[in-house]
Order: C-alpha cells, then sequence, then structure tokens
C-alpha cells in the first residue's frame, strides 16, 4: 500500500499545487491499477512526482508498504516504485537494449548477460522484442511508450505511476496498452494520472479525482466519472 498523509507542495512561486492530500493506495489480486483524474491543473503530475521521490512536499508524509519513502535509500526507493512521465525520458545515444540494461547493470550491480537476458525478456513481453537494437529517435510514440514501460520494469518495482500513457497513442495503441497493462497484473500496481476516460473505463476498476490540489473522491470508476464529468 501506499499512504499518503496530509500531503502539501507549494512550488517556488508560491502556487500550492497540492494543498493537503492523504490517500491510501492499496492494491488487491482484483485491483492492480489505480486510476487518477481531475481537471487540467489540479495536480496529478505534481503528486506523482511527489510519489516518485522527484520533489520534496512541503508537508507530509509518504508510506510505501508501511515504510516512510523519505527513509528508504535511493536503491531501496527505485526498486520499490518506478515512474513514467509523458516525455519518456530514454536515454538517446543508447539503444533500446541498452536502456534497458543501464541501471540493473550500473545501480544494481547485476552481470551484462544477464541483464541483457532479462532485457530482452521484457521487451518480448510488452511486444517490441524486434526493436532491441534501435534508437530511441527511431520509435514511433507506441513503441518508445513500451519500451519506456520495459526498461521501468526490469527494475520490477512493486508500484509504477504512468503520467498520461495514451497522451502520444492513436486508439489501436491505446487499446494495445491496455491489454499490457492487464497482462501486467501479478507482476506491479499502476498508479496511473490520465484525461482518457474511456482508457481508466477499460483498465481500472477504482480511479481518484483531484481537485485544487486536494482529493474529492476515491472510489470506484463509474462513482468518480460520475462526479468528473457532471
Ligand atoms: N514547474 C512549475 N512551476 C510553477 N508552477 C507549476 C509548475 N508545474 C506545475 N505548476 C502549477 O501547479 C499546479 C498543478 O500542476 P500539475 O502539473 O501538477 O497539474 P496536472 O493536474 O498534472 O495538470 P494537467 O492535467 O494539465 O497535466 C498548476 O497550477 C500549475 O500551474
Ligand atoms: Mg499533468
Amino acid at each position: 500500500m501506499i499512504k499518503v498523509t496530509g500531503l502539501e507542495f507549494t512550488y517556488p512561486d508560491g502556487i500550492t499545487a497540492l494543498a493537503d492530500i492523504s490517500i491510501d493506495l492499496s492494491f488487491d489480486d482484483d485491483e492492480h491499477i489505480t486510476a487518477i483524474v481531475g481537471p487540467s491543473g489540479s495536480g496529478k503530475t505534481t503528486l506523482l512526482q511527489c510519489l516518485a521521490r522527484f520533489k520534496t512536499p512541503g508537508q507530509g508524509s509518504i508510506e510505501i508498504d508501511g515504510t516512510p519513502a523519505i527513509s528508504m535509500s535511493e536503491a531501496q526507493f527505485r526498486s520499490k516504485v518506478g515512474v513514467v512521465f509523458q516525455n519518456l525520458n530514454l536515454f538517446p545515444h543508447l539503444n533500446v537494449l541498452d536502456n534497458l540494461t543501464l541501471a540493473p547493470v550500473e545501480v544494481a550491480g547485476m552481470d551484462k548477460k544477464d541483464a541483457e537476458r532479462q532485457a530482452m525478456a521484457m521487451l518480448e513481453r510488452v511486444g517490441v522484442g524486434n526493436l532491441a537494437r534501435s534508437y530511441p529517435s527511431q520509435l514511433s510514440g507506441g513503441q518508445a511508450q513500451r519500451v519506456a514501460i520495459a526498461r521501468s520494469l526490469v527494475l520490477k518495482p512493486d508500484y509504477l505511476l504512468l503520467d498520461e500513457p495514451t497522451s502520444a497513442l492513436d486508439i489501436n495503441t491505446t487499446n494495445a496498452l491496455a491489454e499490457l497493462l492487464e497482462d501486467l497484473h501479478g507482476s506491479t500496481n499502476f498508479i496511473i494520472v490520465t484525461h482518457d476516460i474511456p482508457f481508466v473505463r477499460k483498465v481500472a476498476k477504482r480511479a481518484v479525482l483531484i481537485q485544487g490540489g486536494r482529493v474529492v473522491s476515491h472510489d470506484r470508476v463509474e462513482e468518480v466519472m460520475r462526479l468528473f464529468l457532471q
């Protein structure tokens, strides 16, 4: 479970993006995906950045499976929580395979050959095994999205945060991503920020509605949509 208590975040220019967020994000055998929705500017990306430890909240705390996030070492934290932001952040000078082996080899100290075997298996699993030797600039948006997700998954996080994963995808690629996330049931739990309501309805059972940096609802998807779309 990810437990967020009294989270507050204000940007240096004085804009308070997160006013007071308290929420328990728990997952079980039937529910491995939670969506976070809300109007533009409501604080969704800022919340993900705090959950990923890329921003330090002004107040409040985040616990990952009972351990305060701030007390975890970088390696310990990254083995629990992965994140794929909208710009994907693939390393442009490395091919796809090397993008996937860099952290396991350099950070986790994995043997290079083992890391390559694991990376190939993950690329196959997300359907882009044929692209291992391609460079990020040679990939389509959907292919790059899969590579970025695979790169996070090789670190075997318990939670994977995705920010607007379908924003650059057409309907077929979006449906393929939905299937991929469903297939990954049992591998990891997903927290997905998105404006794509049909996608939310397809993949998530529970959702969180954020408005003005506060949680307005955390409920079954249809309940949350009723509030959001009214
Ligand atoms: N780098 C920044 N500096 C100052 N203010 C920022 C910065 N990034 C975001 N904000 C402000 O913080 C608030 C929340 O922004 P955030 O990006 O978290 O919203 P969001 O819900 O992800 O929006 P969207 O749906 O448009 O992606 C907004 O008022 C925004 O203007
Ligand atoms: Mg955003």
